[in-house]
């Protein structure tokens, strides 16, 4: 792989306020100012891929939305992605795991061989660590090519709001060395 230019990032929260969105965010402005200089970074915003609740019977009768199809061939024209997962009772939010369904059924290999780095947060010590393994141990399946993954931990102590980015020192270094492994 050479080094990807065009990066895909978003949070899978749909919440105004997301704290992973903020991270992803973040993380995306770290790859571009410290590594690839040239990058091309799309950040998504899952509210804009709002769709009714998958059913077997909605895609019978009326096939995939819109919306699912831009949100796959978003993925599609990127050559890397960052993701941040919230976990909602230990896994996925309901709002990414409906345009992931969608998704699916356009072909299963949702994430189409892309490299990325994944992560993770929560206001909690765990950093939404089980949500995290249900990605990582899943990509096979969803053709992820998982480079790196970062839980985030304790968000309000370890992330400056204010100035958007980590203010712990071992997790800040620690993304730049998840990060580098896309590069
Ligand atoms: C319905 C619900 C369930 C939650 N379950 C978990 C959980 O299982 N583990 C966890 O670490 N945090 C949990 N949280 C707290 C979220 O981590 C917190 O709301 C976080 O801000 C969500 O990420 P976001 O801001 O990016 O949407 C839950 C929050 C909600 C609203």
């Amino acid at each position: 792989m050479g080094t990807p230019n065009k990066i895909l990032a978003f949070a899978a929260s749909n919440s105004s306020t997301s704290i992973n969105k903020m991270l992803v965010t973040h993380a995306a402005n770290v790859l571009k100012e410290e590594m690839i200089a040239t990058a091309d970074i799309t950040i998504l915003d899952l509210n804009d891929y709002e769709m009714p609740i998958y059913s077997t019977d909605r895609e019978n009768s009326g096939g995939i939305p819109e919306q699912a199809q831009a949100f796959y061939k978003a993925i599609g024209d990127a050559d890397a992605l960052l993701i941040s997962y919230a976990e909602y009772n230990g896994s996925y939010s309901s709002a990414y795991k409906n345009i992931f369904d969608w998704c699916s059924r356009i072909n299963s290999e949702v994430f189409q061989g892309k490299p990325m780095v994944i992560m993770s947060s929560s206001p909690g010590p765990y950093g939404a660590s089980n949500v995290l393994k249900t990605a990582s141990d899943s990509a096979a399946y969803f053709a992820a090519d998982i480079r790196g993954s970062l839980s985030v931990g304790n968000f309000y102590d370890t992330f400056d709001s204010d100035k958007g980015q980590l203010s712990d020192a071992n997790l800040a270094a620690e993304l730049r060395a998840q990060l580098a492994k896309l590069v």
